[in-house]
């Protein structure tokens, strides 16, 4: 299982934490920055993500900025991307369950480390429900 991560700024503590905590777990996680506290711009990390979860390179993604919000809008736009915001460990786990999110955002200035470590696990461990959740998967393109 390869874990495709990324963040802004704003994420970038929680980034390299949940790095060694998937590494500790035995995932390989592909880290496509930023590595800095300088501001940045979330797309210029969201997008190199989105490309490789879409391309298969990675088999899911994690990104992380303020609010989540930056991350999932610019990751929404890729076609083959279900990118889901996620604040507590129900959410963590109902966004696998029944949005088949296959990539996790995590908003890193209003959750603290150990609630993303929860949600982060609740996601992986969940699998999607499907039937009418993916009836309604299906119905989101334009
Ligand atoms: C950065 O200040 C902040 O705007 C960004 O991390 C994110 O919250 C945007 O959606």
């Amino acid at each position: 299982m390869k874990i495709g991560i990324c963040s802004d700024h704003a994420g970038v503590e929680y980034k390299a934490k949940l790095i060694s905590y998937l590494l500790g777990k035995g995932y390989d996680v592909v880290n496509f920055g930023t590595d800095s506290t300088d501001s940045c711009d979330y797309p210029d990390f969201a997008h190199p993500l989105g490309k490789a979860v879409e391309k298969g390179e990675c088999n899911l993604g994690i990104a992380i900025c303020g609010t989540g919000n930056g991350m999932a809008m610019t990751l929404n736009h890729h076609k083959g991307i279900r990118a889901g915001l996620a604040w507590n460990t129900a959410v963590g786990k109902l966004v696998k369950e029944h949005n088949n999110a296959n990539v996790l955002v995590l908003p890193a200035r209003f959750i603290s480390y150990q609630m993303a470590v929860s949600i982060v696990r609740a996601w992986l461990s969940t699998q999607f429900a499907g039937g009418r959740h993916q009836r309604r998967i299906d119905k989101i393109p334009v």
